[in-house]
């Protein structure tokens, strides 16, 4: 007991969904629009759209949630079935291989059914376009038979709304995009938000939390409800075995010493990218390849893993020359940072140097040649 493996150290800030964690996920997620925290402009609106459709008794027109992993797309769709007290189908982009697969799910739904489609960005090209006729006339078309002889049999869809998820609504096509009456992005949460999150979080485990204790967890969650309430689970843990039981500053900051997650949320492989960046060539810029082989890791794993984050948290920027610490990621690591960050500084991190952890204003170095989705 006491030893933390790598992969759970290494998992514990991603806001990618893992698998052993469905149930605990599935215990946690709010079933109503009044149970669902924050992100209330798309609560706001999707109210709206609902309550209208239920008043003119007709399924509402189709719902395209995008955002980063972990922010509720998936607990939004289920409640848009519940509000409207509407069957829920569940599929998603890569589980639709051929349009046959789709054609079938479409021509199975009932009348005001919510067809939930997660990751629809990924979706094949020959399912898509079956999509669109379904979504705009409720009728498919099935090709049987192939070359000369094939013939289309039109079927009938069923009214039904369509719910799509997305991270990368950058990578949808423009046909598809507009199909959707409604669009809800969904934005990273405040400290204060995920405040409340955690609380309610405790309240349905039986853990004993405290408002600092909620505090010190939600500072370290990447503005993402998924990281809150794994690393509620994790300090629940901690305090269970090691402490009395009680989730609060002491033994949320003894427990996330123990699993590596610093104060802004970083876990040991971001520290890792900074130090190599500051110490080891002096702040940068420095290509991706030489950073990766610094830390170890494959040049993928820092881009795709670490520097998201880095970069939405003002910590590191990437320009035409290669990576740069910003004087943020400097004072993180109780450095001073040199001179010519001067400017940077005055650019908005603030005298105590703590960037804009959560991100949703702008990064203070702009991000000069690769697009974040
Ligand atoms: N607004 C919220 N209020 C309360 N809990 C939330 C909220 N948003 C998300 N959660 C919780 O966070 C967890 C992750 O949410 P969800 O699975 O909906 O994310 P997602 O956007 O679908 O992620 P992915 O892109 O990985 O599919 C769920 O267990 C849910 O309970
Ligand atoms: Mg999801």
């Amino acid at each position: 007991m006491g030893a933390v493996s790598e992969d759970e150290g290494a998992e514990l800030v991603s806001a990618y969904a893992i698998e052993a964690e469905r149930e605990a996920e599935a215990t946690l997620r709010p079933r109503r629009l009044s149970e669902f925290i924050a992100q209330h402009r798309v609560r706001e609106q999707l109210d709206l759209l609902l309550q209208g459709a239920m008043r003119r008794g007709a399924p509402p027109e189709h719902i395209l949630l995008s955002g980063a992993p972990g922010l509720g797309k998936t607990t939004l769709a289920m409640i848009v079935a519940a509000e409207l007290g509407a069957g829920l189908r569940i599929t998603s982009g890569p589980a639709i291989e051929r349009s046959g697969d789709l054609a079938a799910v479409l021509t199975s739904l009932s009348t005001g059914d919510v067809l939930f489609i997660d990751e629809i960005h990924r979706i094949a090209r020959p399912a898509e376009e079956l999509l669109y006729s379904a979504m705009e006339d409720f009728r498919v078309d099935v090709v049987v038979g192939k070359g000369p002889g094939a013939t289309a049999i039109p079927l009938d869809v069923e009214p039904f709304t369509l719910v799509g998820a997305t991270t990368r609504s950058g990578l949808l096509t423009g046909p598809m995009r507009d199909r959707f009456g409604f669009v809800g992005h969904l934005d990273f949460y405040e400290p204060s938000e995920l405040d409340v999150l955690l609380h309610r979080s405790a309240r349905i485990l039986g853990v004993a939390l405290t408002d600092d204790g909620a505090t010190e967890i939600a500072g370290r969650s990447r503005g993402t409800p998924r990281i809150a309430n794994r690393l509620l689970r994790r300090v629940r843990d901690f305090a269970e075995v090691r402490a009395d039981g009680i989730v609060n500053t002491v033994n949320a900051q003894a427990a996330l010493r123990v699993y590596d997650v610093d104060d802004l949320g970083l876990d040991r492989l971001d520290r890792a990218v900074l130090t190599a960046l500051v110490r080891s060539f002096g702040g940068g810029p420095v290509g991706l390849s030489t950073l990766a082989v610094a830390v170890g890791e494959q040049p993928d794993t820092v881009e795709e893993v670490c520097e998201p984050f880095l970069v939405r948290a003002g910590l590191l920027a990437r320009t035409p020359r290669g990576r740069v610490a910003t004087a943020g990621a400097w004072r993180h690591l109780g450095l001073t940072p040199p001179d010519r960050l001067a400017l940077t500084n005055l650019l908005g991190q603030g005298p105590a140097g703590r960037p804009d952890t959560m991100g949703n204003g702008a990064t203070p170095v702009p991000d000069l040649f690769t697009q974040d989705p």
